[in-house]
């Protein structure tokens, strides 16, 4: 299995447009530019999925090699998408897929219900929705199988719903063949049990890296919701229960502008992913 970081920052990406905080004037300087968060993956190196759409999601497949178009004049390597949320910093790119022949989306039936670009992306495409089991494994192309665990309930700000909902997932993905095994949990509210087992076994994983600590938010700008509060366990929170996780290579993704591992900083025992970065398991 192979899984390629296709942008590794949160809504907004790093350095967001219209931001003059420190995290994105460093950026800034030093050049730094992380696209927002998503991921493509692949068991047999010719079937991928997106996980996630994010607005800079053309960007991100153009400078993917092997998510280029071909033999045929619409033929595409990509199978379909899977999202873990209705925000828009994961969904906001679905419109420019609306080119395709035929777009398979999978997502719980929450989010499903919640987007409001299938009824337009209806008419452009052959539009296929696929129900995310909670739960059970769902096989797909190239001996991948995906399994979705709900581990949020913040409802976007764009949508009305009961935050009782599955709106916020975090997904395993299995590679038949090899046995190996890909975690994808960029919006992770809190380190359950149940997610705690849902790691457990995994080769690798791409975590909720928004924020670095708890009081980052109310530091850095100003804000008095805590992380966990806006739906994502700071990493200081994480690594302790990473511990019981040793065989598991540990990437954070989903940075934030406010997290300084966004715009070049570093701490010891955290890997950041980088856009483009891919991992082979
Ligand atoms: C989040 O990750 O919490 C959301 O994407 C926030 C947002 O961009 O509205
Ligand atoms: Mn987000
Ligand atoms: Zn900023």
């Amino acid at each position: 299995m192979r899984v390629r970081i296709l942008g590794s920052a949160a809504g907004g990406g790093v350095p967001q447009w219209n931001c003059a905080c420190a995290g994105c004037v460093a950026a800034r300087r030093a050049g730094i530019d992380r696209t927002q968060d998503g991921v493509a993956v692949t068991g047999d190196g010719t079937a991928w999925y997106l996980v996630n759409a994010s607005p800079d999601l053309r960007t991100q497949l153009l400078s993917a090699g092997d998510l280029e178009p071909g033999p045929g004049r619409r033929d595409t390597p990509i199978r379909g998408v899977l999202l873990t949320t209705a925000e828009l910093d994961h969904t906001a790119g679905l419109l420019g897929l609306r080119e395709a022949t035929r777009l398979d989306l999978y997502a719980t039936g929450t989010v499903l219900a919640a987007l409001p670009v299938l009824p337009i992306l209806r008419r452009y495409t052959d539009l296929r929705v696929h129900e995310l089991p909670t739960g059970a494994p769902l096989a797909l192309d190239g001996g991948l199988t995906v399994r979705a665990l709900v581990v949020g309930t913040k409802v976007p700000r764009y949508a009305d719903g009961r935050p009782d909902d599955a709106w916020v997932c975090a997904l395993r993905i299995g590679d038949e063949r090899t046995g190996r095994a890909f975690v994808y949990a960029t919006c992770l509210p809190a380190w359950t049990e149940d997610f705690d087992a849902f790691l457990g076994g995994a080769d690798a994983a791409l975590l909720d890296g928004t924020f670095r600590t708890a009081d980052e938010p109310l530091r850095a700008a100003g804000l008095t919701r805590t992380p966990r509060e806006m739906g994502h366990l700071p990493i200081t929170d994480a690594l302790p229960r990473l511990r019981r996780h040793p065989g598991v290579r540990v990437l954070f993704g989903h940075l934030n502008n406010t997290n300084h591992l966004a715009s070049g900083g570093a701490a010891a025992g955290v890997e950041v992913a980088e856009d483009g970065q891919e991992l082979v398991l």
